[in-house]
């Protein structure tokens, strides 16, 4: 290693990605796109490193940053950052850094999708063509759930809850919302509705969640929740798997106390594919591509190497998570 400061990526991803970051510093990198940094790989390599560039999978927990004396920045190639001790890293006064911007419209695409696909039940109607079930054009045959003119309620409202509003009103849709904290700017300029998450739960036919996921929204949709939702309804989630009691949704789909569920994410990941909600016609699963277009996924990487450089520099991130090391 020369006198360039370390930096470890967590997986294979393309060179011209790094191509800036090398010419700031040293890189190393796993050597595999689709397997994950074995634990004492990672452990090792924190150990030299004075950056670490990682995925949502990485946890990067306590025992990982203290291991590395010399770490200045961990930059998140995720808008959500749950899987960093962001408490231990702010004390050791290294920076966290994410992609909140960068994946704002791709992530809210998706989510959308999936308002789309759980309402006119698209796996379902696509499964019946491949497997021979579409036998005649029949009056219900595959009838799904309008998605026009019905209420979507989004629960967390940064900024891919606001690009999913914007999206919901192309389709003629009434949008509540329920955040930490209200967001007049966002009522006025998008013409949105807040409601105390009760209530959004109870008004709503698309029940969206991208709330973060922290202690205060770990385990918020419960049976409860569920219960109080319309029969109707539909649960979408494209935050983290553990915002959800799995058992309650798993429950709630299965006594009809909601229509349907379209999940992007699930408490474990990869989900076992005998997991009981993916027996459900009514389920929609996807394997957390929120974020996963060519276009944005190139940016993130690029932005995960500019948060990097920034900080080897001596500057502060375009992207900090904690904002009080700096202050
Ligand atoms: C993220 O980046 O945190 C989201 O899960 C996007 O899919």
């Amino acid at each position: 290693m020369g006198n360039k400061p370390y930096v470890y990526i967590t997986r294979k991803i393309p060179e011209k990605m790094i191509q800036r970051l090398r010419e700031v510093a040293e890189v190393g990198m796993w050597e595999h796109e689709d397997i994950p940094v074995p634990r004492q790989v990672l452990l090792q390599e924190v150990e030299k490193a004075q950056g670490l560039f990682v995925m949502l999978s990485d946890k990067i927990d306590a025992e990982v940053i203290n291991r590395g004396t010399k770490l200045k920045v961990v930059a998140n190639f995720a808008v959500g950052y749950d899987n960093i001790d962001i408490e231990t890293a702010t004390k050791r006064g290294i920076a966290v850094s994410n992609t909140p911007d960068i994946l704002r419209d791709t992530t809210a695409d998706l989510t959308f999708s999936l308002v789309l696909m759980t309402g006119r039940r698209l796996i379902e109607a696509s499964d019946c063509v491949r497997t021979g079930k579409w036998t005649s054009w029949a009056p219900f045959f595959m009838a799904g759930t309008d998605i026009h003119h019905k209420t979507i309620g989004i629960v967390g409202m940064g900024n891919i809850g606001t690009a999913v509003a914007k999206r919901a009103q192309g389709f003629d849709m009434k949008v509540l919302y329920y955040n930490r904290n209200r967001k007049l700017d966002v009522e006025e300029r998008l013409n949105v509705e807040y409601r105390p998450f009760d209530e959004l739960i109870q008004e709503s036919d698309y029940v969206v969640c991208l709330t973060p996921l922290n202690e205060s929204t770990r385990h918020l949709f419960n049976k409860q929740v569920f219960k109080n939702m319309k029969n109707s309804a539909f649960f979408i989630n494209a935050s983290r798997g553990a915002v959800v009691v799995e058992e309650d949704l798993l429950w709630a789909l299965k006594e009809g106390e909601i229509a349907g569920a379209g999940l992007d994410v699930f408490t474990v990941e990869p989900v076992n594919p005998n997991h009981p909600l993916l027996a459900l016609p009514n389920v929609v699963a996807l394997p957390h591509i929120g974020s996963a277009s060519y276009e944005t996924r190139e940016a993130m990487g690029i932005r995960c190497c500019e948060n990097i450089e920034l900080v080897l520099t001596g500057k502060k991130p375009i992207n900090l998570v904690n904002k009080e090391i700096y202050s």
